[in-house]
């Protein structure tokens, strides 16, 4: 009887401990990441006190950088869309597009085209900013801004964004293209919608106010600029930094610390009603 007793108890004791040290073991990761992802969100003290708008359009610019676009458009652009940016057979006219369409298609290296036969793609960029926000200015001093397109490169302030919102927006408007991780999709006709994870908070608002290629333009009356900039904050967070996607970060370690645990829990669960159904039998 002594005997019996005893083994049974080691048989117990080796899926118990295990249970116990994955339970306390999950609670410990789970209690520092719900910290942690605290501490990312912005609080309600914070919106009320930033008074700066969500969206701050910078649309005028110093004669010195309209004269650095104009030489780097002649060098790089105008064989293409004409001097003047005014178009040719090659490629379309420019004129009216805003500087924001501009940086957009600079910034995100699509231009100056690599194949005129594909969608242009996102490259490595050929200018850096200072670069790509002149060539701006050197088209947008061509022509007034046409109606419908923003007046000016857009920086967004997320500081006061509801992720939460952002998620919400991103679901409705976004992910039927970019697919509901941003990692892009094929559309109809051999176009695609390219990945979300590497543009940065200006170039999604330009991406969304201008509407490039085969994406929809979202004007102001469809999304408002605090609206933009829930989606650029949960664009340039949950989406580019998946790591607590599903509530529990598991100490923000990812899929690996999730499966594992899993196994664990379930494997010695398994484990302990075997025993404990061997032990009846
Ligand atoms: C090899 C020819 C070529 C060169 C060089 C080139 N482009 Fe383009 N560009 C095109 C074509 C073709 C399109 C249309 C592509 C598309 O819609 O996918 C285009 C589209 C654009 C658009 C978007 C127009 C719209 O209606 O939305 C912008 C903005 C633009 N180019 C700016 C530039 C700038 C600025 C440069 C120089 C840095 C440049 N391009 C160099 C051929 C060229
Ligand atoms: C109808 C499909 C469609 C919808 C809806 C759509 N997009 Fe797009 N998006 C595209 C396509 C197509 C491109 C590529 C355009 C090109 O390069 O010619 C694109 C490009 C982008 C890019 C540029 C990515 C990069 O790194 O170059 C961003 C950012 C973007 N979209 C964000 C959004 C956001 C945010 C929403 C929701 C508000 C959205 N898109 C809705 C189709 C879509």
């Amino acid at each position: 009887m002594r005997t019996v007793r005893k083994t049974l108890h080691i048989r117990y004791l080796l899926p118990a401990a295990v249970v116990v040290a994955v339970g306390v073991g999950g609670l410990l990761t789970s209690l520092s990441a719900g910290a942690s992802t605290r501490s990312r969100t912005p609080s309600g003290a914070n919106a009320i006190a930033a008074p700066t708008p969500p969206i701050r359009y910078v649309g005028t610019f110093t004669p010195a950088q309209v004269h650095e676009g104009q030489v780097l458009f002649e060098a790089n652009c105008s064989s293409c869309h004409g001097t003047q940016a005014e178009g040719s057979a090659l490629a379309p006219d420019l004129q009216g597009l805003g500087p924001a369409t501009v940086d957009f298609w600079v910034s995100t290296g699509r231009m100056p085209l690599a194949d005129a036969s594909v969608q242009a793609t996102r490259k490595p960029a050929r200018f850096d900013n200072q670069q790509a926000t002149a060539i701006s200015a050197y088209v947008a001093s061509l022509a007034p801004t046409a109606p419908g397109f923003p007046s000016g490169i857009p920086y967004v302030d997320t500081k006061a964004s509801s992720l939460s919102m952002g998620n919400r927006l991103f679901v409705l408007n976004c992910a039927a293209c970019h697919t509901i991780t941003g990692a892009g999709d094929a559309l109809a006709d051999g176009a695609y919608a390219p990945s979300l994870h590497v543009a940065t908070s200006t170039q999604v608002a330009e991406a969304v106010r201008t509407g490039p290629g085969n994406m929809p333009v979202f004007g102001p009356g469809t999304l408002s600029n605090a609206q933009v900039a829930d989606i650029v904050a949960y664009v340039t967070g949950p989406i580019q930094h998946p790591n607590d996607r599903g509530g529990i970060g598991l100490g923000g370690i990812g899929p690996v610390a999730e499966g594992f645990v899993a196994l664990l829990i379930g494997v010695g669960g398994i484990m302990l009603i075997a025993f404990w159904l061997g032990e009846r039998a």
